[in-house]
């Protein structure tokens, strides 16, 4: 038997779920905080090899596991819940010992667990130590989870990796860069980690809805030459940037020379259906093995047949390497596909 904590964007946890039921027949999956955290569990598979098989293709919506290592009945008060804290972290001082472990507490809303993230951290942190441990809040080897409900403390311990994320709960934070366009930038810089894709491996990146300019700044920083379209105004810290040259047209009614770019990029808030369409008819100007990173909105009511429909579409004119709700997604997903 194997038990999970699994996280999902607010109001995206159904979907998650969904899709765990399709690929794992006969699992069992219990809302924690509705919407967004769930348990799971599955009799037949050990945590490996559903963690295994988690990354080998990973859900959609699936934004965070940790595999549940103790669940604890909630202690009547702060101070049985503080030793529980230390008990679980002195438990795992074997493979602690040297190593850098990171501390990752969070809650649901109708938890009475007494404690803030960063004090749940500092009252394991002292046991860690003892073991060797240097606690770290990111590049950890381990990652020390604890996640309480209103009825219980879930404890984990995994390497980073299997955790499909390594932020708390895979909420990734981005500092506030300074001259930051738009919050979309950082829908752009998450899909560049979360796919493994350095931006600064292209040279000629095609914008589409770039205004106000969040993705072509952020490219523009990796030294891409963008070409930005878009009706709308750009931010006028891009005006008369020397790698931008914005197009201020419908990108339903542009074509450019064949292998024109090695990278498309589309953050259009319009029906994907229609993206769809546009983006395909562009699709000679990209170079072959050329990226394309698009934002597909989910406005019909069943996202996951809706992301089936528009990966079947997009395959006529693309190899579709992944789809993923990114945390700083909202009712949308990115994909990315390569030409
Ligand atoms: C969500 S905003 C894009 C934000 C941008 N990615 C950023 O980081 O600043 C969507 C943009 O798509 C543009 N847009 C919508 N339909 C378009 C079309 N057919 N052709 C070009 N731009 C379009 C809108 O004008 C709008 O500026």
């Amino acid at each position: 038997m194997s038990a999970f904590i699994a996280t999902a964007n607010p109001g995206f946890a159904p979907y998650a779920m969904e899709e765990l039921r399709r690929r794992f027949p006969g699992i069992a999956l219990s809302g924690l905080a509705p919407g967004e955290t769930f348990r799971v569990q599955h009799d037949e598979y050990s945590q490996e090899e559903l963690v295994r098989r988690l990354r080998a293709d990973e859900p959609i919506f699936l934004r965070h596991v940790f595999p549940v290592k103790e669940e604890v009945a909630m202690p009547n008060s702060p101070e049985e819940t503080a030793s529980a804290l230390a008990r679980f972290a002195a438990s795992r001082s074997a493979e602690a010992k040297g190593a850098a472990v990171a501390v990752q507490v969070r809650k649901s809303q109708d938890s009475p667990f007494p404690f803030s993230s960063a004090e749940g951290r500092d009252l394991m942190t002292p046991a860690l130590q003892a073991a060797g441990a240097e606690t770290v809040a990111r590049d950890a080897r381990w990652i020390l989870s604890v996640y309480a409900t209103k009825k219980s403390i879930y404890f984990g311990w995994s390497a980073p990796r299997d955790n499909l994320s390594d932020w708390p709960g895979g909420a990734v934070r981005f500092r506030r860069e300074e001259g930051l366009i738009s919050r979309a930038a950082f829908k752009l810089l998450e899909a560049e980690k979360t796919f493994g894709l350095p931006l600064n491996r292209f040279s000629n990146a095609l914008d589409l809805g770039a205004a106000p300019g969040g993705w072509s700044s952020v490219l523009l920083e990796r030294g891409v030459r963008v070409t930005a379209v878009d009706p709308a105004v750009m931010h006028p810290s891009l005006v008369g940037h020397p790698m931008l040259r914005h197009l201020r047209q419908n990108a339903a009614e542009l074509s450019f020379a064949p292998g024109s770019f090695d990278l498309l990029v589309c953050d259009m808030s319009w029906d994907p259906h229609h993206t769809c369409r546009i983006v395909s008819q562009l699709a000679p100007a990209l170079s072959a093995g050329a990226s394309g990173l698009i934002t597909l909105k989910l406005m019909y009511r069943k996202p996951l047949q809706t992301i089936a429909d528009l990966l079947e579409d997009y395959r006529e004119a693309f190899d579709v390497r992944r789809v993923k709700q990114l945390f700083h997604n909202r009712d949308e997903v990115t994909l990315w596909v390569r030409r």
